[in-house]
């Protein structure tokens, strides 16, 4: 099923073929910090296998989110980008607000998410830092780590 949901000029939707694939691949291999370099292929199936979300100044794509989950017990929140023209309108809010409210996917034990300094957009829907940290576990590949500039920055300070 597709949602839909209007303010003003500016439309949210869950319409996978809406979405701009240009617009999502320019931000994510040459805006983002996490995802620079990502195969338009591997963005494809990103967004094929996830329910992803559309943000739009009339029909213009200026923004994005999606959401990875088994629609019962966790979600990953992933790839928020508002277009830079955009930004400061309380549209990155609108579009956090929309996800968590989204009909399918309440009722979950968690939500999680990565950021490097967008913490505080997303405290306000009741994000926090890990309460266990110790808890969790992660395993990367190098080969297929995208953002090399970034993971190179992170790698520094780890060693610092
Ligand atoms: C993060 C992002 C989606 C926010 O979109 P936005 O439309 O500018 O956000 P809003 O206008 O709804 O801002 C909501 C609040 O969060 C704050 N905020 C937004 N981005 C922030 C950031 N990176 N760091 C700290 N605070 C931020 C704003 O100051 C605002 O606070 P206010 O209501 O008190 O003024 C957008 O800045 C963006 O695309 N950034 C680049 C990509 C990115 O970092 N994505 C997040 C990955 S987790």
């Amino acid at each position: 099923m597709i949602n839909k949901w209007q303010r003003e000029e500016y439309t949210i939707s869950t319409d996978q073929a809406r979405l701009d694939f240009e617009v999502i691949h320019d931000f994510l291999t040459n805006s983002s910090y996490w995802a620079v370099g990502r195969k338009p292929e591997t963005i494809k199936r990103s967004i094929e296998n996830s329910l992803s979300f559309g943000l739009y100044e009339n029909n213009r794509q200026i923004g994005f989110a999606r959401v990875v989950t088994d629609y019962a017990t966790f979600a990953w929140l992933a790839d928020v980008f508002v277009l830079a023209e955009f930004r400061g309108k309380g549209l990155g809010a609108w579009l956090v607000e929309v996800i968590l409210a989204h009909p399918e996917l309440q009722g979950f034990r968690r939500w999680s998410l990565a950021t490097k300094d967008a913490h505080e957009i997303y405290r306000r829907f009741g994000f926090s830092e890990l309460k266990r940290p110790e808890r969790w576990m992660e395993r990367r590949d190098p080969l297929t780590e995208e953002s090399p500039d970034y993971w190179a920055e992170e790698k520094s300070r780890d060693e610092g």
